[in-house]
């Protein structure tokens, strides 16, 4: 059973804090975000985009920027982190994830604005993707990166995960982190109340 109504998205944002201290909102994506989202895409340095998704892209092609547009379809979400930038709301980094529960896992990728890498984004980032890990009673969660994303390996490690050999590709490393949190222990109000009133309505999904 899904935690999330998903006909209001809207109450599940949160407000995190880069390094600096400035605000930083978490939300799913909307409709109304296509053209921003492609035009953050586009925004972003070959090489970031490379390494967000393995390849040489300009822009998301048309079925993935569909497939970033749809959330909660197979347990498939996409959250857009947006920031004021000279008096506009802009987004400054996206995250994609996908809950696999007959894995009990969540996978995910991430990537934050060039301009706006080394604020700890991505760090606060992760820590919000672990309490929607956590909501979803996720046992674990992955990402996968280059070999060579030194940057993001770094940011794993500090992070907690643990490395282990992509099982299909050698040029990427998985990096993979248990989840151990109970749902009254989640250290995001809003993912908290979304797990413990889930656990109300079906007592069998905390067993
Ligand atoms: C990887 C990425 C998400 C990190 O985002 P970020 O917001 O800059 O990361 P943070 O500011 O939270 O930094 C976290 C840690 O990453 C490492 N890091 C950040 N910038 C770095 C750099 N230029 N070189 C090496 N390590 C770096 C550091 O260990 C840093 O911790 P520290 O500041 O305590 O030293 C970002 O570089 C990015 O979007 N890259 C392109 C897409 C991508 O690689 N996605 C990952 C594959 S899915």
């Amino acid at each position: 059973m899904s935690i999330l109504r998903l006909e209001d998205l809207k109450q599940y944002s949160d407000t995190l804090r880069t390094r600096q201290g400035e605000a930083l909102d978490v939300r799913f994506v909307e409709p109304r975000d296509t053209d921003e989202l492609q035009h953050y895409f586009r925004s972003l340095t070959t090489r970031s985009r490379y390494n967000r998704f393995f390849g040489a892209i300009s822009e998301l092609p048309k079925g993935l920027l569909h497939d970033f547009l749809q959330v909660g379809e197979r347990e498939r979400f996409t959250v857009v982190a947006t920031m004021t930038v000279d008096g506009f709301d802009t987004i400054v980094a996206e995250a994609r994830y996908a809950f696999h529960a007959e894995t009990s896992a969540l996978e995910f990728g991430l990537s934050v604005d060039d301009r706006w890498q080394g604020h700890g984004i991505a760090t606060a980032l992760l820590k919000n993707l672990e309490c929607r890990a956590a909501a979803l009673r996720a046992e674990h969660m992955f990402g996968d990166t280059l070999r060579s994303n030194q940057t993001m390996i770094s940011l794993a490690r500090k992070s907690g995960f643990a490395f282990v050999n992509h099982p299909d590709d050698w040029k990427l490393v998985r990096f993979d982190k248990e989840i151990n949190v109970a749902p009254k222990d989640i250290p995001c109000a809003s993912w908290r109340l979304a797990a413990l009133s889930r656990q109300a309505v079906s007592p069998s999904a905390s067993a």
